[in-house]
């Protein structure tokens, strides 16, 4: 738990405001038995980033261990620290993180993206925008740990347990920071509606990961065949296999002798439930973004601050981070880079988009991300295009 009192998981930001502007640019709390330091200065941030070491060290998330706990589950990268989660993340990252592999990924990514469109565009008004943008990362997430589709943003919704699953999960792990941790000691109502989800989640994986290993032993016997056939394909085909095909992420993390098979699950199920780090000091990005000391205009929509050459200087490097720094950055993110460019691109090259005609200012409260307090409605209007530079609507 981080705070009690007045302050709720959505207003986490408004005390972050309050401790900046009342304590100054660092300060200490001690909440329980606990010691936190609260930073609102990029220099700050960078000192802590570099002196972090070979091992930094990351709290995990007390509701998650408690549910591996009971339920026989691994523990993922983000929970782990020290040579432990050295172990892993050095044959991960030099599978996921390398330019030349994540491009691999960009054909699949593509279609996704095409299906996301199709999607859009057969509904015209998407309700809760928020929502189906979780479903889209999931879906190239799946891609990524199993080289094979979910179906969430298929319109049959046959999926939509799993997606319900995933919704229910992410909110009460959001939600668990803002507790007392009874459900360490006791199996409370909460934590029994985060379990029912999570063993949605962690089942589906299990069966995945069978089909991965299965599909491993009998391609391990029909391996002469498969050399044989490869044999007689021409090199063309060969080369395109070889070099264009994304890597099938799971057996190569199975076939690593360097992990064992629960490590692989681990690793898997990070992927799906990446970047739900907790530390003990708190680093006040948000606060940052928003002052003016740091970023001249803040509030001001201005991307051209972020050009080479702007006249509008941030200050910092380290003020705006938000894949983290150093050895324990996340590992997904050339992979979500790619997919949010993809992404950006077809939509915008597809789509007018707008908010409807009665919509209100949209509020964000700040849960594990930062989240739009109310479901946003995004209106999509195709663009159809009539010569090369311009677009008319359907
Ligand atoms: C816009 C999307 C994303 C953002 C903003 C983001 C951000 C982050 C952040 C801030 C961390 C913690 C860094 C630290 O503790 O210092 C992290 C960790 C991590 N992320 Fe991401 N992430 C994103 C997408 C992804 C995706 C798509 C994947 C998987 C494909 C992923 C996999 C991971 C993993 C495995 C870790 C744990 C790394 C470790 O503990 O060594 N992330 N992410």
């Amino acid at each position: 738990m981080i705070f009690s009192g007045s302050h709720s998981v959505e207003k986490a930001a408004k005390l972050f405001l309050d401790l900046r502007t009342k304590y100054g640019k660092i300060m200490r709390q001690r909440i329980g038995s606990e010691h936190y330091v609260f930073l609102f200065d990029p220099e700050d941030f960078e000192h802590v980033f570099k002196a972090e070491g070979p091992y930094p060290y990351r709290e995990a998330l007390h509701i998650v261990t408690t549910y591996c706990g009971r339920n026989n589950r691994p523990i993922g990268m983000n929970g782990l620290n020290g040579e432990e989660w050295s172990k892993l993340r050095k044959p991960t990252q030099d599978k996921m993180l390398r330019p030349q592999v994540v491009t691999k990924y960009l054909p699949v990514i593509n279609q996704v993206t095409h299906d996301l469109v199709t999607y859009i565009e057969s509904k015209g008004e998407i309700q809760d925008i928020n929502k189906l943008m979780l479903d889209f990362a999931l879906e190239n997430a799946g891609i990524l740990a199993f080289n094979k589709r979910l179906g969430l943003l298929d319109t049959d919704d046959k999926s939509s347990t799993l997606k319900e699953d995933f919704g229910v999960f992410f909110r009460l792990l959001s939600e668990h920071f803002f507790l007392p941790p009874l459900y360490k000691y006791f199996r409370t109502p909460f934590y029994n509606t985060f379990e029912k989800a999570a063993n949605g989640i962690y089942n589906r994986f299990d069966k995945e990961l069978e089909a991965v290993k299965s599909e491993m032993e009998s391609s391990a016997l029909k391996k002469d065949e498969s050399i044989t056939e490869m044999q007689c394909k021409s090199n063309t085909l060969h080369e395109y296999y070889s070099t264009s095909r994304p890597p099938d992420f799971a057996k190569e993390l199975l076939a690593d002798e360097r992990l064992t098979e629960d490590y692989v699950r681990g690793v898997l199920l990070d992927i799906f439930i990446a970047g739900g780090d907790t530390t003990y000091v708190v680093m006040g990005f948000n606060q940052v973004c928003r002052d003016p000391e740091i970023y001249s205009n803040p509030d001001t929509f201005f991307p051209e601050r972020w050009q080479r050459g702007s006249d509008v200087r941030v200050r910092s490097p380290f003020a705006l981070l938000p894949f983290g720094f150093g050895t324990r950055s996340c590992l997904g993110q050339r992979f979500a880079e790619q997919e949010i460019y993809v992404c950006f691109a077809q939509i915008i090259k597809k789509f007018e988009i707008s908010l409807p005609s009665d919509a209100e200012e949209i509020k964000y409260v700040h849960k594990l991300f930062a989240y739009p307090e109310k479901p946003v409605t995004i209106c999509f209007k195709t663009r159809r295009e009539i010569c090369s530079n311009r677009y008319v609507y359907n």
